[in-house]
């Protein structure tokens, strides 16, 4: 009775100019053949019969979703849920858990992000099924990642007392703190990042909702007379971490040891990227003479650069890309900027 949802509906801002609104990151081969996206459903369709996958996205989006989950299975083709409009993940959660509920009465949720890398897919499917477990339960699940700096831009999860072998109970879960806290957390030693993956009981997911989240839970209830897609734009912008996370209280971390990676920035693509002696990511139509330490990509003409050190430079067709190494978490201004230009 586990399904899997999958979210792909983000923007990927700090991937610009290589993600745009109409191409958002998840739908980009950013490392390898498959996109993002595909990479996701792929180790979904390994424990997972498909019409038990469900992939949430934008309306603007849907036709490419839906050729690119094709394209691995063709059952796949109508399990792909659109959004009127974005409202950040959980109504799109909701959406997913409305599909399974046709299928299961009650149904445990396995969500997944599309935005990431899994290195280790054996003990990636190890932790989804103690997860699946832990669920059944009655609780709510994430997936820790030990934290390696302070990030601002993930949720922490308290550990607490250990219920099974790699599973702990949660004392709290703190989505994007401050930079101070993120370095109280990584000093303590008891913190995980939230990994943006989490396994629900469709049950207890709904009562949080009732008590957490009325507006939300109003327009849920309107589901069997009306579809969920009607009333859409009346319903609150809220994420899955701020608006059921931070509150509940029955939550369990499955420590993960699969290997995982956010491609959320370019310095991300840059450290994962292969690289020249010199310590360059040279990728598509780039070349680079006597350069260091600094990442040259091109999906558009020739990008040639010499004697640049600590650099990431990204060409597309129409636009480029230069951006001091250090300073990559800026780009999403560039984005803001341009729709604030019109
Ligand atoms: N369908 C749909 N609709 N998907 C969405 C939407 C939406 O409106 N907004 C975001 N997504 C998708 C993204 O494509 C991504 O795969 C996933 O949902 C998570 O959204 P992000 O916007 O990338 O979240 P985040 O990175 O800021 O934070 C989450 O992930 C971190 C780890 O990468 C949180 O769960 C953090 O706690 C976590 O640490
Ligand atoms: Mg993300």
């Amino acid at each position: 009775r586990c399904h899997a949802v999958i979210l792909a509906g983000g923007s990927g801002t700090r991937l610009w100019p290589l993600s745009r609104a109409l191409f958002p990151k998840q739908l980009l081969a950013l490392n390898g053949e498959l996109t993002l996206l595909q990479q996701t459903v792929k180790r979904a369709l390994d424990i997972f019969p498909p019409q038990r996958i469900h992939i949430v996205t934008n309306e603007e989006h849907v036709f490419e979703v839906r050729a690119q989950a094709k394209a691995l299975d063709a059952a796949l083709e109508d399990n792909v849920l659109a959004e009127p409009m974005i409202r950040n993940t959980l109504p799109a959660l909701m959406l997913g858990l409305n599909a399974a509920m046709k299928q299961d009465a009650a149904p445990l949720l396995a969500v997944f992000p599309s935005d990431h890398m899994i290195h280790n897919a054996a003990s990636w499917q190890r932790a989804v099924q103690a997860g699946a477990e832990l669920a059944a339960q009655n609780h709510f699940v994430t997936f820790g990642i030990p934290p390696a700096h302070p990030e601002t831009g993930y949720g922490y999860i308290h550990r607490g007392a250990r219920i099974a072998d790699g599973c702990y109970a949660v004392e709290g879960f703190v989505e994007k703190p401050p930079r101070e806290k993120a370095e109280e957390f990584l000093r303590g030693g008891m913190h995980f990042w939230n990994s943006g993956m989490f396994v629900f009981n469709g049950e207890d997911l709904i009562a949080a909702l009732e008590t957490y989240q009325p507006a939300l839970a109003a327009w849920w209830n309107t589901r069997t007379a009306t579809s969920l897609r009607q009333g859409y734009s009346a319903i609150p912008s809220l994420s899955i971490d701020y608006g059921i996370m931070e509150h509940v209280s029955r939550i369990a971390v499955v420590e993960a040891d699969f290997g995982w990676d956010d491609l959320g920035s370019w310095e991300a693509i840059f450290r994962l990227g292969e690289k020249d002696e010199q310590g360059c990511v040279v990728q598509g139509d780039a070349m680079a003479i006597d350069c260091e330490n600094s990442l040259l990509l091109s999906r558009g003409g020739k990008l040639a650069a010499i004697g640049l050190k600590d650099v990431i430079a990204v060409q597309t067709r129409d636009a480029t890309l230069l951006c001091a190494k250090d300073q990559v978490q800026r780009v999403r201004e560039v984005v803001s900027r341009l729709k604030a230009e019109g």
